[in-house]
């Protein structure tokens, strides 16, 4: 099948939003339970369409199987940062849908001009911090336990890629 990885449009808010839900409930990658109520998304999404903030979308048949959202970071002081999270559906892991999906936002990322994109990872999650070192992005620190799932403590590593 083939996937198109493009800028989310409005008719994606629901299929989006479905798919942070999914991998949300997985309960082992995330720092969410559950995707953000709907109206909490879809304002989301329109604000990021109307101010040009980078948010990819990896599609299958019309359907969101994947996201890389890059809003700026809310302070005015770090409106230099783009916020990273991403994440596909358990189907389409381990293809090089991940790291397609990522070059393609970190290239209008760089040129929506941001000096300095963050992101966090749980320590557990091999794979997205492999994927993350790949597109150039380095450790920076460990916020201990951080994270508390059905009684098993995560740290997360804060990731930061710089841009001169
Ligand atoms: C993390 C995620 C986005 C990676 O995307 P992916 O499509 O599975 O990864 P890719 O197939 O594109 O692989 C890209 C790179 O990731 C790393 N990688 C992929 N699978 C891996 C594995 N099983 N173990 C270790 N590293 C792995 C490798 O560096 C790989 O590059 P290589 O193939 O040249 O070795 C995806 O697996 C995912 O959504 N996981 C669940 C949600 C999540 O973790 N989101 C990130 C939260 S911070």
């Amino acid at each position: 099948m083939t996937i198109e990885v493009r800028p989310i449009r409005e008719e994606d808010i629901e299929s989006f939003h479905a798919a942070v839900g999914v991998v949300a409930r997985e309960r082992t990658y995330l720092a969410l339970l559950e995707a953000p109520p709907i109206e909490r998304a879809r304002s989301f999404v329109l604000r990021n369409i109307e101010k040009g903030y980078p948010q990819f979308v990896a599609i299958a048949d019309r359907e969101v199987v994947g996201w890389c959202n890059i809003p700026p970071a809310s302070r005015e002081v770090m409106a230099h940062v783009g916020d990273l999270f991403m994440g596909l559906l358990p189907q389409w892991r381990g293809q090089g849908l991940g790291e397609r999906l990522l070059r393609e936002s970190l290239a209008a990322a760089d040129a929506f001009g941001y000096l300095r994109i963050e992101l966090g990872v749980f320590a557990g999650n091999t794979r997205a911090a492999a994927l993350y070192r790949k597109a150039g992005f380095i450790e920076e620190g460990v916020k201990r336990r951080a994270i508390l799932i059905d009684g098993v403590f995560h740290d997360e590593v804060i990731m930061a890629r710089l841009r001169d």
